[in-house]
Order: structure tokens, then C-alpha cells, then sequence
């Protein structure tokens, strides 16, 4: 098979970059490792910042996100046995966020692929890419219909954080910055009001908590636990009363429980890898950087890589500039970084660290109480929770 970028990985960075290209006439192939069921089968993301929201609608797939996702104009932060909140509207200046699940949006780049008639090969194991440093780069894999090859112009790696192609970038062409946190979220679903219509996220003396929501009947929450623990260990009874000691009063009071419908534990880790680019191939998304997930910039920061990834295959295809691609990796890394710097501050602020000294904690006591007593510091969480400008 013969395309003009072919794209590993058909997480939400590969479908939409796939779709966005598809619209301006740029013929793209997606080999995704897993099934559809499977991909979709992932609860992940919650909010999304309206930049990426934008490239959605531009993708032709935001119908559905503008009629049944939430806009929050602002969310709590439950600290000493009270909930703060943080009026991201007013702080901002009109801005606010959108919550609509990870699921929802990749089922609705899938339908969207579907209606273009575009090209995903679905279980396509050992991917391959080749040839990145020469003028003919290639893709070969294998699934049920036998061995693959696809012939490309360009190959995208948004394979997630375990994918193959950043690990096929010889290891003295890039760097890596890496942050492992010592604990993980545990993540339930259930089928319940939510316990606030809006976020909180909880700093307690046993570990951090968030009440999130999907929509008005499907509830999202997590605890922080250690790593050495497995889901196993948390049947539902448990996961509520400790996700309730760690709550304010009154809130606790409020939250309704019922059988969990997903359960799972994520690591926390932040990373980078630099540069985003090698030859003919590029990285976008959790295939070049994670984030822990507190101040919901994962997704985010991959919008803004498909954003100026997408402009830069435009560029190159309709005028013949590739200033763009020579450009990419330095373009989003400076955002990048920037996600970077606050979800480590956001996950340094409100989670409990094995380690930490008496100094450390009454350091993140007076920065809550510092944030909560100046209206600079709380534009600033605000102006970096609904995301930077790209
Ligand atoms: P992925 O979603 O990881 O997709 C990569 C795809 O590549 C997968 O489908 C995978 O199967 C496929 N693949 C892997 N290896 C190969 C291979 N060798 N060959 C072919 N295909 C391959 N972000 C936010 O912005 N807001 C939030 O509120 C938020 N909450 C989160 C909560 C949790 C608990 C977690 C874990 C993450 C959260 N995130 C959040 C982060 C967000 O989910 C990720 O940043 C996002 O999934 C990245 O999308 P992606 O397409 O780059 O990568
Ligand atoms: C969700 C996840 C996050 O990481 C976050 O900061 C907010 C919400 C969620 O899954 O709903």
C-alpha cells in the first residue's frame, strides 16, 4: 500500500491528525495495535480545554461534543476540611473547560474516519517503521490478512507512551527527561450522580482524591494509592470509604455509591523526549511526552503537537514549505514543557509523598494558603488549567 503519511497509533492524536489531513486532501493510513473494542474500551481522559475542542470541529467530529459535553467554568480544591473554588471563568476572563470523555471523542473520530472512508488497519502487530532518515520511509506489519507494507512520505508516531516508534529513534539521536511519582491514581466508574457538578480535587493527609463526572448519571473518581497495590485489593466498599475520608465532611456526606463499572490503576510519571522529530519521522502526543494526569493536560498537550503538525504537512504539501516540519519538534516543545511545569505543580501541591519531610509539608500547606489568598496565583492555576494559547 501506497499513502502520503502513514500514522502508528489510532488513539485520539492518530485519529484526528488522520481526519484533519483527510479534509485538505492528504491521504493518510492508521495501523493501530489493539481493536476498536479494546481502544474504546479505555477510560482515560475527562476534560478538554477549548483549543481542542476547535481542532475537533475543524475535524468535522465536534457535533456531538458540543451538544453532550459540559462546559465547567470553574472547580473546587478540597483543603482542611473545606472546598475552595477556582472561578476559571472570571480568572480567565471567559474562559472554562469541557468535559467529555476520552471514549466519547475517540468514538466519534472513528465514526468520523469511517464517513471519509479512511484507511485504519485495526490489530496490526510488530510495526515497524523504516527507512525515517532516507527519502523513502516505510511502515511493515503484520495481522490477520498476512505481512504489510506501506510506502509513505512521512511517517507520525502517535503510539502512546509504550509505542515502537520512539523507541526505534537510534538512542544518540534524542534525550529523555523523566520524573517517575512514587504512588498512582485508582481510577472507578460508576453509574451515580455525581457527588459535585463540578471537579474537586482533594488534598488530605491520607493522599490525594478527585470527583470527576462524565455526565449528569455516570460518575469518575480516583484515590491516590501506592504502587505496590492492585485493583484486587480495592474492592468497591473500600475504594468509597477511603475516597470519602478523604473528602470534606459534607461532601462525603453526599456521594452516592454504586457497583464500580471500571476500575484501574495509572503510574504517574512525567517524561519528554527531545527532539520530537527524527528525519522523516515525528512524534506526537503521549509518544513523546507524559504528564501525571492532575491537572488534565495529557490529551491537551497532544492537541497542540496535531496542531502544528498538521499546519506543517499542509504547508509542505500545498506550497511546498517544509519550514513547519523542520520546525515542529522546537515549536511543541515549548508548549510542551509548559504542561510540563504544571502538572508536576499541580501534582507537587495535592498529593502526599512517602518521603516528604515536616519542611516539605508545611511548604505545600503555605503554597495552598498562598493560592487561595492572592487572586494572581489563582489566575495564574487558571490560566494554565483551561490551556495555553497555540
Ligand atoms: P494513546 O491514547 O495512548 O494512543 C496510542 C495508541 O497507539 C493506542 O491506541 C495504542 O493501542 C496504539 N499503539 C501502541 N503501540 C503501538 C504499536 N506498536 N503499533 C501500533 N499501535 C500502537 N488528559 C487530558 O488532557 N485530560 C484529562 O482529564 C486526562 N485524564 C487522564 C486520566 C487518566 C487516568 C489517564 C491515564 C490519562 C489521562 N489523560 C488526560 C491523558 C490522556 O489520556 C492521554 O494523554 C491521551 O490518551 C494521549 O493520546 P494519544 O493518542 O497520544 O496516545
Ligand atoms: C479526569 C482526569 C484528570 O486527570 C483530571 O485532572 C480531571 C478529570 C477524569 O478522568 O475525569
Amino acid at each position: 500500500m501506497k499513502t502520503q503519511v502513514g500514522i502508528i497509533g489510532g488513539g485520539p492524536s492518530g485519529l484526528l491528525l488522520s481526519q484533519l489531513l483527510h479534509l485538505r486532501g492528504i491521504d493518510s493510513v492508521v495501523l493501530e495495535k489493539r481493536s476498536r473494542e479494546h481502544v474504546l474500551g479505555r477510560i482515560r481522559a475527562g476534560v478538554l480545554e477549548h483549543g481542542f475542542a476547535k481542532l475537533m470541529r475543524e475535524a468535522q467530529v465536534g457535533e456531538r461534543m458540543d451538544r453532550e459535553g459540559q462546559i465547567h467554568d470553574g472547580f473546587g480544591i478540597a483543603h482542611d476540611g473545606r472546598v475552595d473554588r477556582v472561578d476559571l471563568k472570571a480568572l480567565t476572563g471567559g474562559n472554562t473547560v469541557i468535559v467529555y470523555g476520552q471514549t466519547e471523542l475517540t468514538r466519534d473520530l472513528y465514526e468520523g474516519r469511517d464517513r471519509l472512508g479512511g484507511v485504519i488497519v485495526h490489530n496490526a502487530e510488530d510495526v515497524i517503521p523504516h527507512g525515517f532518515d532516507t527519502h523513502r520511509p516505510f511502515l511493515t506489519y503484520r495481522n490477520g490478512s498476512g505481512a504489510g507494507r506501506i510506502d509513505c512520505d512521512f511517517i507520525i508516531g502517535c503510539d502512546g507512551f509504550h509505542g515502537v516508534s520512539r523507541q526505534s529513534i537510534p538512542r544518540d539521536r534524542i534525550r529523555t527527561f523523566e520524573r517517575v511519582y512514587p504512588f498512582g491514581w485508582l481510577g472507578v466508574l460508576t453509574r451515580t450522580k455525581p457527588v459535585s457538578p463540578e471537579l474537586i480535587y482533594a488534598r488530605h493527609e491520607r493522599g490525594f482524591a478527585l470527583c470527576s463526572l462524565r455526565s449528569p448519571v455516570l460518575s469518575r473518581y480516583y484515590i491516590q494509592v501506592p504502587l505496590t497495590e492492585t485493583v484486587e485489593e480495592w474492592p468497591d466498599e473500600s475504594f468509597f470509604e477511603e475516597l470519602r475520608r478523604r473528602l470534606p465532611r459534607e461532601v462525603a456526606s453526599a456521594l452516592e455509591t454504586a457497583p464500580s463499572i471500571e476500575k484501574s490503576i495509572a503510574p504517574l510519571r512525567s517524561f519528554v523526549v527531545e527532539p520530537m522529530q527524527c528525519g522523516r519521522m515525528f512524534l506526537a502526543g503521549d509518544a513523546a511526552h507524559i504528564v501525571p494526569p492532575t491537572g488534565a493536560r495529557g490529551l491537551n498537550s497532544a492537541a497542540s503537537d496535531i496542531y502544528y503538525l498538521y499546519n506543517a504537512l499542509l504547508d509542505h504539501y500545498s506550497r511546498g514549505d517544509s519550514g513547519g516540519l523542520e520546525n515542529y519538534s522546537q515549536r511543541a516543545l515549548a508548549r510542551v514543557w509548559k504542561g510540563q511545569r504544571f502538572s508536576w505543580w499541580m501534582t507537587t501541591l495535592l498529593h502526599k509523598f512517602p518521603d516528604s519531610s515536616a519542611f516539605d509539608q508545611h511548604l505545600q500547606q503555605t503554597e495552598l494558603d498562598y493560592l487561595f489568598s492572592s487572586p494572581r496565583a489563582l489566575a495564574s492555576l487558571a490560566e494554565n488549567y483551561v490551556g495555553l494559547p497555540f
